[in-house]
């Protein structure tokens, strides 16, 4: 009987220890914002606006993102604080901090956010 106890008391540290171990959560990975230089409004930002936001924003709806006008529409409306995108609507709708969700279904991808933050901090130039 006492050798059955011992063996349970073995096992049951064993098991514990064991669990405990694989139990372990793997180290989270940490998104680090890729920078890039000289972000082109043609080349980078305009395609994005392209892609996710001109079914909305055609004309009616401002800012009008549509290719040729959105430039004019962002800087004319307000929509960005050259070289302080945390004063930018543009980069507080993409974020949803500050203005409405933007698209208002799902978000950008982190990175698709951080160039157009980037863009902004560099001077948003119309380049
Ligand atoms: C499904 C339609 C839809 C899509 C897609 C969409 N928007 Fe909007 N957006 C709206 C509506 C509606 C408003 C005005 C009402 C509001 O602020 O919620 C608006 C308002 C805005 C405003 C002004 C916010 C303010 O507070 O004045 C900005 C800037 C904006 N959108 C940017 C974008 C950008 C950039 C994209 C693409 C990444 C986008 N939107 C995609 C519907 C849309």
């Amino acid at each position: 009987m006492k050798n059955i106890v011992q063996l349970l008391v073995v096992a049951i540290i064993g098991l514990t220890t064991y669990s405990c171990y694989h139990d372990k959560l793997p180290e989270p990975i940490l998104e680090e914002e890729i920078i890039v230089d000289n972000v082109s409004f043609k080349d980078d930002i305009q395609p994005i606006f392209t892609q996710n936001c001109i079914n909305c924003h055609n004309g009616t709806l401002p800012p009008d993102l549509r290719v040729g006008n959105s430039y004019s529409a962002l800087t004319n409306g307000n929509f960005i604080s050259p070289s302080n995108k945390a004063a930018s609507i543009l980069y507080k709708s993409l974020t949803g901090n500050g203005a409405s969700q933007m698209p208002p279904s799902l978000p950008l991808e982190q990175a698709k956010i951080n160039l157009v933050g980037q863009w902004i901090d560099q001077g948003a130039l119309n380049n």
